[in-house]
């Protein structure tokens, strides 16, 4: 498995799990729970969910997932805006590590900024940290002057990572944004790789032709797309075995500049500021 090294050193899977939209329905969770369980044997490590998703119940199926094995994988999780004050941070993040099975989430985010000030959050984090309760921090849907705000406020250096949507159809941050998290060496973490909706992503006749080249398939192309700098860490989604299967396989899948030059002009870069796509 490829790998992305975080402020600090440590290296994770540049290739991950989202789960959002699991833990919905009860029906569901054994596939779920299956699929987490097979993407962590091929090597997708990182999982991200949130206490938002499904209100806590995509953390309850990652606790079925990595029961015995909590040592293997790096889990992300993320606090609410409504719950980003200094105390309601630490009480969520406890709320979390019950749902979660676990003494500790890896990397806490906040899932976006919110009315609460990020001093007040940053203030929490290192609480949670200092407690053993988290091991690093990070935010998501932050864009540029964002991430400036939090780099001031005491603490906000220790920032692990910004996730935020990219993907082929959204490439909006790499105006700036990107090349700001890279020299700030915080590593983005690329959310919706497929573009969620992956029916839409997938008719795309260039990530088809460069699949084809490759004898792999345009939702292998869509993910390794976003993880060709060797920076970005990649989630993709998948409750279905099958799609885990497939979505592994983008780890090995190294693209070419005939590749990216294919993807460029269907799906050009920005030539000027946008503002930050959010789901
Ligand atoms: N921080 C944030 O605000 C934020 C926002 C959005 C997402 N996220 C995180 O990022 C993760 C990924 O984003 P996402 O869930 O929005 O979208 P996504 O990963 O781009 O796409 C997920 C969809 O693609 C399908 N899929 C997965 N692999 C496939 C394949 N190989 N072939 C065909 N279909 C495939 C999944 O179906 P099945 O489930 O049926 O396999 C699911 O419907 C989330 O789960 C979440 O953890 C974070």
């Amino acid at each position: 498995m490829r790998t992305v090294t975080l402020p600090g050193g440590e290296t994770v899977a540049a290739l991950g799990q989202g789960t959002w939209y699991m833990g919905e329905r009860q029906g569901d969770t054994a596939r779920e729970v299956e699929a987490l369980r097979l993407g962590i044997d091929l090597g997708m490590t990182l999982i991200d969910t949130a206490e938002m998703y499904a209100n806590g119940g995509a953390e309850q199926v990652v606790a079925k997932a990595i029961a015995g094995q909590r040592d293997k994988v790096f889990i992300v999780s993320k606090v609410l805006p409504s719950n980003a004050s200094r105390p309601g941070t630490i009480q969520a993040c406890e709320r979390s590590l019950r749902r979660l099975g676990t003494d500790t989430v890896d990397l806490y985010l906040l899932h976006w900024h919110g009315g609460h000030p990020l001093t007040e959050t940053v203030a929490a984090f290192d609480a949670l940290r200092s407690a053993g309760k988290i091991r690093y921090w990070g935010v998501s849907n932050l864009d540029t002057d964002d991430m400036e705000e939090l780099l001031s406020v005491p603490g906000g250096k220790a920032c692990a990572t910004n996730q935020v949507l990219y993907h082929v159809g959204s490439r909006g941050i790499e105006f700036d944004l990107l090349p700001w998290c890279t020299k700030h060496d915080i590593p983005v973490m690329a959310y919706s790789p497929l573009g969620h909706d992956v029916r839409r992503l997938v008719r795309s006749s260039a990530l088809q032709a460069v699949a084809k080249r490759h004898g792999a398939t345009a939702a292998q192309v869509a993910i390794a797309w976003t993880m060709r700098s060797g920076h970005v860490i990649s989630i993709p989604k998948a409750g279905d075995p099958e799609h885990v299967r497939e979505n592994a396989g983008a780890a090995d899948l190294v693209l070419n500049a005939e590749d990216l030059a294919a993807i460029d002009a269907a799906h050009p870069a920005p030539r000027s500021k946008r503002s930050l796509d959010i789901l």
